[in-house]
């Protein structure tokens, strides 16, 4: 397997990659996801646990309940940075300063569009306006905290010098981190990697503030994406829980946290996430909005570390790295299943029932193999208690 890098790393102490989840924000904002104070409070609980950097807790000038939330888990939840979202408005900021007041370490995250679409159509704004809204909206907000966040909605379709010009304002304003949104989910890796080595280089101070990356999945880019602005630079990436989200949604963060772990040999990158808190962060998610993630969802979906064909059970039995690449337990799964259906081998059968305490002779096994995939014309799977039936010569039925 080529898991190396495409510079030299030994010598490279590895990057520090800051997760910024934005599941109570951006993911919230959603249809079918929106949560009350207290879901988003307990929420905000977890992310903290799972070892999240910064927690965007919501829009506060958006209504009041979010106002509210954003207040309750500044001053409750410690252990990551608490941002709050502002458009460059000074009303926005002021809600944001408001309700962040009890935080121990606030963010503002001020945002405008500056992609030539947006300037027209939602803005009605000229370059220069655009600008001057930067300047402005930063600049209030580092009077109320230090750690200011600059976005650039829809950057990947921003002219590039453009986009140069209203980062330099930002960081001249006092912005500490710059994001840089594919927002439409529009981008492709090798161009997210592009504009974020090109905006290195261009922005004055480049090397005095963060490069963040926000990602959507309109074309299910976004983790992709976001690893490749990581490899152009990135060191914060801005991500959700099951990739919730506007429209197909954000980065997913298990996915992409998990693809920094696996293949840190080509990433050198790490982040402070507690990997096996993330399959009970994502059924928590789950349970609070009532929408399931699908069965194959890449790390906490149901099939994620299940097998069912013969092939593949054969292989697992033997050396489990044939057929999976992490360990189920990394990402809180107790063990990986060998699902019995009507795909599954010998192997896996016989292996199931030395579990169960039985040990048959060949002919048995075959007896009993016939008589369990029989019964898969009717049912997906054969249980544990089918094969007891089954060799206990147990009547099946109503
Ligand atoms: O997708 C986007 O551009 C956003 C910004 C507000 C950061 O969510
Ligand atoms: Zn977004």
């Amino acid at each position: 397997m080529n898991d190396s890098s495409p510079s030299d790393v030994a010598a490279i102490t590895p990057a520090n990659i800051r997760i910024f989840d934005t599941t109570l924000r951006d993911g919230e904002q959603s249809p079918g996801f929106t949560m009350n104070a207290e879901q988003k409070i307990l929420f905000a609980h977890t992310l903290s646990d799972l070892g999240v950097d910064i927690i965007e807790a919501g829009f506060p000038n958006s209504s009041p309940a979010d106002f509210n939330a954003v207040r309750t888990i500044a001053r409750e939840v410690r252990g990551s940075s608490i941002a709050a979202l502002a458009r460059c408005h000074p009303a926005d900021i002021e809600a944001c300063a408001s309700a962040l007041q009890q935080a121990a370490s606030p963010c503002i995250h001020t945002f405008i569009s500056t992609s030539p679409l947006h300037r027209q159509h939602k803005l009605g704004m000229s370059r220069e306006q655009v600008i001057e809204h930067v300047i402005m909206g930063v600049s209030l907000a580092r009077k109320h905290v230090d750690n200011v966040e600059f976005s650039a909605e829809d950057a990947s379709r921003t002219e590039r010098e453009f986009l140069v010009e209203v980062f330099n304002a930002a960081v001249e304003a006092g912005a500490r981190t710059l994001n840089v949104p594919d927002t439409v989910g529009y981008g492709t890796p090798e161009e997210m990697r592009a504009l974020f080595e090109y905006l290195r280089a261009n922005v004055k101070g480049a090397e005095n503030v963060v490069f963040s990356t926000h990602c959507h999945n309109d074309l299910g880019l976004a983790v992709a994406n976001s690893l490749a602005a990581i490899e152009g630079g990135a060191r914060q990436v801005e991500c959700t829980i099951n990739g919730i989200g506007e429209r197909a949604g954000n980065a997913a963060l298990e996915e992409l946290v998990m693809a920094l772990k696996v293949r840190s040999g080509w990433y050198n990158a790490t982040t402070r996430i507690q990997t096996p808190r993330l399959l009970s962060a994502s059924r928590l998610l789950s349970r609070i909005t009532g929408i399931q993630v699908q069965r194959n969802k890449a790390i906490v979906g149901a099939n994620a570390f299940a097998h069912e064909s013969g092939i593949h059970q054969h292989g697992m039995l033997k050396n489990r790295d044939t057929y999976e690449i992490m360990h189920p337990q990394d990402v809180g799964w107790e063990e990986s299943q060998l699902v019995l259906g009507r795909h599954s081998g010998r192997a896996a059968v016989a292996d199931r029932l030395r579990k169960l305490g039985y040990v048959l002779d060949d002919a048995e096994l075959d007896r009993l193999i016939a008589e369990a995939k029989s019964l898969t014309q009717t049912q997906h799977a054969i249980s544990d208690r089918d094969l007891q039936r089954l060799v206990e010569g147990e009547q099946f039925g109503p």
